[in-house]
């Protein structure tokens, strides 16, 4: 079978500590791998901006001795044509032995997969995943801070069109790590994630009430979730938030996220959160926290804090290669991380409905892709997507 990494979900628990295991060996010595994939070619195809994910995939399979064809800039791609992206993934896999893949549609790496021969690699699709992303940010937290189980991490910004963080929630609440998720009204987890989220075992939610640290906040519109296995399940529709005390807390790590203005369908969305900087960082719940962002950042973290020793967002990119090299071999079929068992299929596939999502990319470009299956609730919900579906009139 060939080895896809479309969602986080593709690699279980084990696995993804294997994996990182893999990248600790790599980066003790990250000169020593340029005969691991010789004579492989790596396509990165970029339909959307990339700094740091493009050329982080681009050294790592370069660092295992394969080589790389490009096309990173959608405007010279036969995309702007009207060419779709079945087409082109169909043209691009036939070239080369794994794909890397960034397009502006949710679900476009699944789509590209089920077409592919060789394996794909999503590298951010639309505002619904971005899962190698995840993997620099579990490595980043497993190796600064321990075991993932044990830590509690906020995740502060854009939380609805911010991508890795729609990746990192589902794979911190698998390992058993809390989380509280703050953010703006309107820009708080979207409901496919959350409902994941519920739906997994040993995982409760809960709106929470932050009663310290006023400033920070108590500001109007700011909304927290609490994810996290102490909290009691059902969710509890309708009952009133929880209290919590921030500095009773022991905060492992704040991770930051940009507002995706390019996502932003004519919502106008400024910010009320406070960017972060040495006078929010002042609580002693903070004390020992790491600061993390996927980068790029544009204000949300003040230049102030970069020599800060808890600033650990650089670190983190530069991770970003000796765990994408371990990727690469796995993908390549070079190395084997243990047991098969994926997580269970967050969607079992039935008939009936269609995707409405116009950012879905069966939506936009290829509608006779369109499939939808249902989550363990029993929604409707797009394959490709995971937006809700309607279901089907008669039904
Ligand atoms: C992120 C992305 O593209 O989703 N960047 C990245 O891959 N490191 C985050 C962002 O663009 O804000």
């Amino acid at each position: 079978m060939k080895r896809d990494f479309v969602t986080i979900d593709d690699l279980s628990d084990s696995a993804l500590a294997s994996l990182m295991d893999l990248a600790d060996r790599i980066r003790s010595n990250l000169r020593g791998h340029a005969a691991d994939l010789p004579g492989y070619l790596m396509g990165s195809l970029f339909l959307e901006p990339s700094t740091r994910t493009r050329l982080s995939f681009e050294a790592s399979m370069l660092r295992l001795g394969g080589r790389v064809i490009t096309s990173s800039d959608p405007d010279t791609s036969s995309s702007v044509k009207g060419e779709t992206l079945a087409d082109t993934i169909r043209i691009v896999d036939s070239y080369v032995d794994v794909t890397v893949l960034r397009h502006p549609c949710a679900g476009a790496a699944r789509l590209a997969a089920r077409l592919a021969r060789g394996p794909v690699i999503n590298a951010g699709d639309g505002s619904h995943e971005h899962p190698s992303q995840t993997l620099c940010d579990l490595y980043t937290l497993r190796s600064e801070r321990g075991p993932i189980a044990a830590q509690t991490v906020v995740l502060y910004g854009d939380l609805r069109y911010g991508r890795t963080v729609h990746s990192l929630a589902r794979a911190l609440v698998r390992f058993g790590a809390r989380v509280l998720a703050i953010a703006d009204g309107g820009l708080s987890l979207p409901e496919f994630v959350v409902d994941d989220l519920a739906g997994r075992p040993g995982c409760g939610i809960r709106e929470v009430r932050i009663n310290d640290m006023e400033d920070v906040f108590r500001r109007r519109g700011v909304e927290a979730l609490l994810i996290a296995p102490e909290v009691t399940l059902p969710p509890a529709v309708g009952a009133a938030p929880l209290e919590l005390n921030l500095r009773d807390q022991k905060v492992h790590a704040i991770y930051v996220t940009r507002l995706q203005k390019e996502r932003l369908r004519g919502e106008a969305h400024g910010t009320s959160l406070p960017i972060l900087d040495h006078r929010f960082l002042r609580s002693p719940t903070f004390s020992d926290s790491i600061v993390l962002h996927p980068l790029p950042r544009v204000g949300e973290i003040a230049r102030e804090l970069d020599t800060d020793p808890r600033a650990a967002y650089f670190r983190q990119a530069a991770l970003g290669v000796p765990i994408r090299m371990a990727l690469l071999l796995w993908c390549c079929g070079m190395v084997d991380l243990g047991a098969k068992a994926a997580p269970p299929a967050r969607l079992e596939a039935c008939t009936g409905g269609a995707c409405a999502n116009l950012g879905c990319i069966t939506v936009k470009e290829e509608p006779g892709f369109a499939e939808v299956g249902r989550d363990s609730d029993g929604r409707l919900r797009c394959l490709f997507c995971e937006e809700r579906v309607s279901e089907p009139s008669g039904s």
